[in-house]
């Protein structure tokens, strides 16, 4: 079987489902060895054992990607248990409150940003000095056409996305030498635990002709941005939207 991963090691923020537990199966599959990571010990553990029962590599480390220590302990983890670290995607998400600003709750909206942008942030600052010493290494975000387009009664997501794909923008200039190329990946509407009570009429899900996927339709991208040369794209967006985001 092809493996185009193999001898790679890669975190998966948000690895016990959805999106970020597709990507963990299918990098997997390619024959990377996986780090888990996600706040609920049974999640993950599920995603961990689905792995090595298949005959590949993986632990799983419970993370709050909150919190700066245990960010740090998820990397160590990793280093520790496969010698290294050479590819992050910074998955891990939330989308809290569902109002117009006028009417938002400030501590739900600020949830958002501590997840989606802070908890990135983290993850790629405590990530980097480990994938410097593997000479090379990718940064995948996963962002969303919300962070390119504002959409009414989703601010705290649209301002998190945005940053995100700011962060990424900054991060590909200041990791350029260091070979370690950081790009975003934009999933569209995707059928996922934190889509299922929000398919009202502000949603992606109801944007006539969209492309409506499964979490394993985003694996295939995944798949690419993880195996593009070193020298390869570094400070993009790329999306599986069927329309400008
Ligand atoms: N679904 C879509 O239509 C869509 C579209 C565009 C972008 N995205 C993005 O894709 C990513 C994955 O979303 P999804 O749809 O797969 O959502 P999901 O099914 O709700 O999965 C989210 C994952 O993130 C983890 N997580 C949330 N907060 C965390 C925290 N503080 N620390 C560590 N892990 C945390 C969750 O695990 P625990 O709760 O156990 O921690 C879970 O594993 C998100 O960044 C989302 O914004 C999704």
């Amino acid at each position: 079987m092809d493996q185009p991963l193999a001898d790679k090691v890669a975190l998966i923020t948000g690895a016990g489902r959805g999106i970020g537990r597709s990507i963990a199966l299918g990098y997997a599959r390619a024959g990377a060895a996986i780090c888990a990571s996600a706040r609920t010990r049974e999640a993950i553990d599920a995603t961990a054992r689905a792995i090595t029962d298949a005959g590949g590599k993986a632990i799983a480390v419970q993370t709050d990607i909150t919190d700066e220590c245990q960010v740090a302990q998820m990397v160590a983890e990793t280093v520790a248990a496969f010698g290294g670290l050479d590819i992050l995607v910074a998955n891990a998400g939330v989308h809290v409150c569902r109002d117009a600003v006028a009417a938002s709750d400030p501590a739900e909206w600020w949830q958002t940003i501590e997840t989606n942008l802070k908890g990135a942030y983290l993850c790629c600052r405590a990530a980097i000095p480990a994938l410097r010493a593997c000479g090379a290494g990718k940064i995948i975000t996963i962002g969303s056409g919300m962070g390119h387009k504002g959409l009414p009664n989703n601010t705290d997501y649209c301002c998190s996305k945005a940053g995100l794909w700011m962060l990424t923008r900054v991060l590909a200039e200041e990791l350029k030498e260091d070979r370690i190329s950081v790009n975003e990946l934009i999933p569209g509407p995707v059928d996922t635990s934190m889509t299922a009570d929000n398919k009202n009429e502000d949603s992606v899900f109801n944007i006539s002709g969209e492309w409506i996927k499964g979490p394993d339709d985003v694996v295939p991208l995944a798949l690419f941005l993880a195996t593009q040369p070193a020298v390869g794209p570094t400070a993009q967006s790329y999306s599986l939207m069927r329309r400008d985001p």
